[in-house]
């Protein structure tokens, strides 16, 4: 069943997608729906997990993909070291790879500067409250950092996540950050408790939405994916 828009063209070369953010706010969530999606709409699609290992808590993306299908492979992240080179070599041609991160705490970490230098665009996954506003600083810090050393540095886009419609809290965030220059995606993903919510889609086969706010997203992912130069 595809009741998706047929996507954009991706380049052979294909897209990587890295997800940062704090702690908790849907990074494998999302990363979980986007692959089902993609390949759903017939984009070819795999995920790295770079969470840190040795945190094993539940709920990271390599744990989820054992529990159920996910549509794509999940591979574990290598060494740091060989973090970008395996991005490369197991980014599906003409499809995308997304890579999943540990928890943002203050700054990025080895394995972050591994990843962030290893992908093409980077969403940064940001409940709007003005406390999570100051750590998109630290973000773009680490990728002026990259950039200062001449190593590649990606675009950054700014989902907004764990949303409340019938708060103004997002439309605030959001204009603040566009009028300070960044890129804030058009869609939104709310927070959903409900008995079939993503807050409670962990374990589980993605279940896919048409016109959801995660099918919205995956669509709007590609075309940023699809723009870089
Ligand atoms: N949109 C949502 N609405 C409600 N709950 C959500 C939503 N997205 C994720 N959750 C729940 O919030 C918790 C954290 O989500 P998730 O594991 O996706 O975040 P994360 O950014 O990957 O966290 P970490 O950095 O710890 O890996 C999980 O219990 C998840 O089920
Ligand atoms: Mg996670």
């Amino acid at each position: 069943m595809t009741t998706l828009t047929p996507p954009v063209e991706i380049p052979e070369e294909g897209r990587r997608i890295a997800f940062v953010g704090k702690g908790g706010t849907g990074k494998s969530t999302i990363i979980a729906h986007m692959l089902k999606h993609w390949n759903d709409v017939g984009v070819d699609a795999s995920a790295m997990d770079a969470d840190d290992p040795g945190d094993d808590e539940k709920g990271s993306l390599l744990n989820w993909s054992d529990e159920a299908d996910l549509g794509g492979p999940i591979y574990p992240a290598p060494n740091r070291a060989k973090v970008r080179e395996r991005l490369i070599a197991y980014t599906p041609k003409g499809g995308v790879m997304a890579v999943d991160t540990g928890a943002w705490v203050k700054r990025a970490g080895n394995m972050h500067f591994a990843v962030l230098s290893g992908v093409d665009l980077v969403v940064l996954t940001l409940p709007p409250t003005p406390m999570e506003l100051e750590r998109a600083g630290s973000v773009l810090a680490a990728l002026d950092h990259l950039e200062e050393v001449g190593a590649h540095s990606p675009r950054l886009v700014i989902a907004l996540t764990l949303t409340n419609p019938s708060a103004k809290a997002a439309d605030e965030t959001d204009k603040d950050l566009t009028d300070a220059g960044f890129k804030v995606l058009r869609t939104r993903i709310p927070r959903s408790d409900a008995q079939d919510g993503y807050g409670q889609a962990y374990g589980k086969e993605p279940r896919l939405v048409p016109g959801s706010p995660m099918a919205l997203l995956s669509e709007e992912l590609l075309r940023e994916a699809v723009a870089l130069a």
